[in-house]
């Protein structure tokens, strides 16, 4: 068979299943644990880089799928602080790839009105990468559709005690009782706080780890989790659309029982 059909059965498919999507119960905040990227690499003889520079791709893709679901915002685990411990090559190599993949990207974003934020410890990145970042910034700030959050030097742990140091800072300054500081004080404290869904409905990992890498520790107390084996560079619009399927599959009780949720809606 001719491999010419196969975008064009590849768009027929991701029609199909998109058609499947309850409109009215889309996830509002997808966050992704990208992983896999090194091993599919290797898989193929390649260098961990070639891994992330198809990693990219796989970012564009998820992106505009996640548009055209309606997700309203869309977190991406892009690096973690602990990554900063990888070898420095590979550093170097990431933080290059995200500043000239966020440069490239800048104008379809604006096109498809994605808006680009991050959380995570922006003055710790280099700064070739973060001018490019502030750019895309910039350049997407007016923009209403999805929000495509990355998380850079990110980790929960990290988000978690910079909220304790702005909740002692404005209780030593008087602005703050001690006694009323309670999980609300705390989540606007953090760095998801002004996205417009902060608690992720899903979660998703590819690369088959079950765990969570200290990732958004806070806002996933409640999230639906979805692990699949594929490593991102494999994962597909399709495999998205699967996700969103699988999630509205299930019956999230929040600690009630089932017949609590039946008589609520
Ligand atoms: C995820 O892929 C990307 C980052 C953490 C930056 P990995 O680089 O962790 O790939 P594996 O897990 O080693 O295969
Ligand atoms: C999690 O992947 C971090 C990102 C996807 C950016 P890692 O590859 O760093 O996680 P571990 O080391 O397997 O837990
Ligand atoms: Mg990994």
């Amino acid at each position: 068979m001719s491999t010419e059909n196969q975008p064009l059965r590849t768009t027929e498919t991701v029609k199909h299943l998109l058609d499947k999507i309850d409109p009215d119960r889309v996830p509002a905040h997808v966050a992704i644990i990208m992983d896999g990227n090194g091993r599919w690499a290797k898989a193929r003889g390649l260098d961990r880089s070639e891994g992330h520079v198809e990693g990219v791709n796989t970012v564009r893709r998820i992106t505009e799928i996640a548009s055209e679901t309606g997700v309203k915002c869309l977190t991406l685990y892009a690096f973690s602080t602990e990554n900063w411990n990888r070898p420095q090559a590979e550093v170097d190599a990431l933080m290059h790839l995200i500043g000239i993949a966020i440069e490239r990207e800048t104008a379809d974003l604006v096109k498809n009105n994605v808006r680009l934020r991050m959380i995570g410890d922006f003055d710790r990145m280099p700064a070739d990468p973060r001018r490019r970042l502030q750019g895309c910034f910039d350049a997407t700030s007016r923009c209403t559709g999805l929000v495509l959050n990355l998380a850079l030097s990110y980790s929960g742990r990290w988000d978690l005690a910079n909220a304790a140091r702005l909740l002692a800072a404005d209780a030593a300054a008087g602005k703050l009782d001690p006694a009323e500081i309670d999980e609300k004080a705390l989540a606007s404290r953090l760095s998801t706080a002004s996205l417009p869904a902060q608690d992720p409905d899903l979660l998703i990992r590819t690369g088959g780890d079950m765990r969570v890498s200290n990732f958004l520790l806070w806002e996933i107390a409640y999230s639906e989790i979805d692990v699949t084996d594929k490593f991102w560079p494999d994962y597909s619009k399709e495999d998205f659309i699967n996700a969103i399927i699988r999630f509205q599959s299930r019956e999230r009780r929040f600690g009630m029982t089932s017949e609590q949720i039946a008589g609520e809606s």
